[in-house]
């Protein structure tokens, strides 16, 4: 695999990517996908090189595969969380940012509540590659290339053939990194995206020029918003969040937005179901459908580890001519 080509140091976000650039990085993880179907799965080419994990916020997905990820290209990993570190004692974000690059590694992979941890980091570390593994509500890149990955796999298309489908993004959007990133991923590659929820999680600001190039729609209720559509994603209800009152209450919620088998009869034939996880059943999502036919769940936390195997490889190899 030829890493030349890859033109940026750290991955922050889907936005400010070139489509070509988001091709290439969605090229990149579908050849690492055969590695993890090996029954040895290791490649050596990380060999050398430290990845520290840096987890400063709950994660299942992301941290575990990130770690699965370094191990399988044979980097050496090692993850840090909030508690039983020094962060616990008050030491900043940027201090414990700059006590791990003291110990050179070659990649930080940053989880961090606030929206452009990331971005800081990439501006303070000078000779560490920065990848976002979620910055508050700001982006989780890795999860849209996952996302776009599968979507690749089930309609059988390249990544550069992704396009003209109707892709709708159903729920907490004002407090999503996923779906910031996905509208992102989805306007590069000439998706159509519809956002559904109600007026409070889905801000009218979505559909403004400024904020994604003015190519999103908005629905606010899911009968309009999931007509025709090829991909629904469903995100998570932010429980932690509802003493903010961005919705009377979790019930009324379920009543009208809740996806369902029968609300997806609106859809396009053969249409699919993502969820970025962790899911609340029988609240943003009903248990049939989580597990059903139409679900891509389980192909999504598979891709996962693709997609971070090739971030990591290419951060971790620019410069340098490499086969896998
Ligand atoms: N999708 C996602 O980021 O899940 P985790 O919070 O479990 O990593």
């Amino acid at each position: 695999m030829n890493v030349d080509s890859v033109r940026f140091q750290h991955l922050l976000g889907i936005e400010g990517l070139s489509r070509e650039d988001l091709i290439f990085l969605l090229e990149n993880s579908q050849q690492f996908v055969e590695v993890s179907q090996r029954d040895l799965k290791k490649v050596p080419a990380l060999r050398g090189k430290t990845i520290i994990n840096l987890f400063l916020e709950p994660s299942t997905r992301t941290r575990a595969s990130f770690e699965i990820a370094g191990k399988r290209l044979s980097a050496d990993t090692i993850n840090i969380s909030g508690s039983g570190t020094s962060v616990s004692k008050g030491e900043t974000l940027l201090d414990t940012a700059r006590t791990l690059q003291a110990m050179n590694p070659d990649i930080l992979v940053v989880r961090h509540r606030s929206s452009g941890a990331a971005h800081f980091l990439s501006q303070e570390l000078t000779r560490t590659a920065v990848v976002n593994a979620g910055d508050g509500m700001h982006e989780h890149p890795t999860q849209a290339l996952l996302d776009c990955l599968t979507l690749c796999q089930h309609f059988e298309l390249a990544p550069s053939e992704l396009k003209g489908k109707n892709i709708t993004i159903v729920g907490d959007i004002r407090h999503s990194r996923v779906a910031r990133s996905n509208i992102w991923a989805h306007q590069l590659l000439g998706n159509k995206v519809t956002l559904v929820g109600p007026a409070t999680l889905v801000p009218h600001e979505f559909a403004d020029e400024e904020a994604f190039g003015g190519g999103v729609r908005i629905c606010h209720t899911l009968r309009e918003g999931v007509e025709g559509a090829d991909v629904v994603m469903v995100l998570r209800i932010q429980l932690e969040r509802q003493s903010d009152n961005f919705i009377p209450t979790l019930e009324e919620y379920t009543r009208q937005y809740c996806v369902t088998p029968q609300v997806l009869e609106g859809a396009a034939p053969g249409c699919v179901v993502l969820h970025p996880g962790p899911a609340n059943r029988g609240i943003e999502i009903s248990s049939t459908l989580y597990e059903g036919t139409q679900s891509l769940v389980e192909k999504q936390v598979t891709n996962g580890v693709a997609v971070r195997m090739a971030t990591l490889f290419l951060l971790g190899s620019r410069g340098r001519k490499e086969n896998v």
